[in-house]
């Protein structure tokens, strides 16, 4: 497995690999989401390209760029067993040079939910992820589901664009509780990570009263909001049942339905979401 550091190197390294080429973007310390998205990567490409940048221009002014988790040594043995041909590493001045002027803005799907809460979000996330696209031409990049936005994101970007490359959206994966998998969830104590389930439990509570029948959005909402509104430590930022693709709000559930939601526990903020 080759470490790449610098953009010339990675240009240079991506002309030798065999296509299909399959990329998974990161920003490290790595779980078994990442992980899972490596493997149908590896699955499915002859060479498999992954990249760790904790991406400034994503994160707002109060958030947690800082102290995002790292532990590159960790990531590096988890790839090298995973058989990863090449891992992307810059760092930030590599990426945003002094000169750097020119963003992505992520368009009408990025002002909601996420993008609503978090201002300049996907303009970071877009930016990023155009910049490594074109540095590393992947023919498939692969992304999590639980960052639902973000694929729709990425994917209208790829498409309005004219990105030449294939998105690839795989399912959220979870701890045996139901909690998914995210990076921040070490920043969760005993009693935070209890109380972290909240989140989940909404969302199958949404999820059953829709399989019984109930299709009026407002009341599921209100459910999900009423049960996590029961725990303490939880403090909602939104809860969300939209249109899948346009991500708008609805009054009526009409599949394929995203519900959606950002929840503080404490002084961590998780999101999680399911499609009906
Ligand atoms: O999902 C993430 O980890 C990040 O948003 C991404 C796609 C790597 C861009 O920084």
């Amino acid at each position: 497995m080759q470490v790449v550091e610098k953009i010339a190197g990675m240009r240079h390294l991506r002309r030798q690999l065999a296509e299909p080429v399959g990329f998974v973007p990161t920003m490290g310390y790595l779980h078994d989401g990442h992980l899972s998205l490596v493997r149908a990567a590896r699955a499915e490409s002859r060479s498999v390209v992954v990249s760790i940048f904790v991406n400034p221009t994503q994160f707002g002014p109060q958030e947690d760029l800082a102290s995002y988790p790292r532990d590159t040594e960790r990531d590096l043995t988890l790839l090298t067993k995973e058989a990863v041909d090449a891992v992307f590493m810059p760092s930030a001045a590599e990426m945003y040079p002094g000169r750097f002027g020119v963003y992505v803005d992520g368009g009408k799907t990025a002002g909601r939910l996420e993008g609503a809460c978090r201002p300049g979000h996907f303009r970071g996330v877009a930016t990023v992820v155009a910049k490594l696209f074109n540095i590393v031409r992947p023919t498939r990049a692969y992304f999590g589901q639980k960052d639902a936005q973000q694929v729709a994101v990425i994917k209208k970007m790829v498409a309005d664009l004219n990105m030449d490359l294939e998105v690839v959206a795989l399912p959220t994966v979870r701890e045996p509780d139901g909690l998914a998998m995210s990076s921040r969830n070490v920043y969760l104590n005993p009693a935070e990570r209890r109380a972290a389930l909240t989140l989940y439990r909404s969302l199958c509570l949404a999820q059953r009263l829709w399989r019984e029948g109930e299709t009026d959005a407002g009341l599921l909402r209100r459910k999900m909001v009423a049960l996590i509104e029961k725990e303490p430590l939880a403090s909602i930022d939104y809860v969300s049942i939209a249109g899948a693709e346009t991500l708008d709000e609805l009054d009526e559930v009409k599949p394929p339905v995203l519900v959606s939601l950002a929840v503080r526990i404490g002084g961590t903020r998780l999101i999680d979401n399911i499609v009906l």
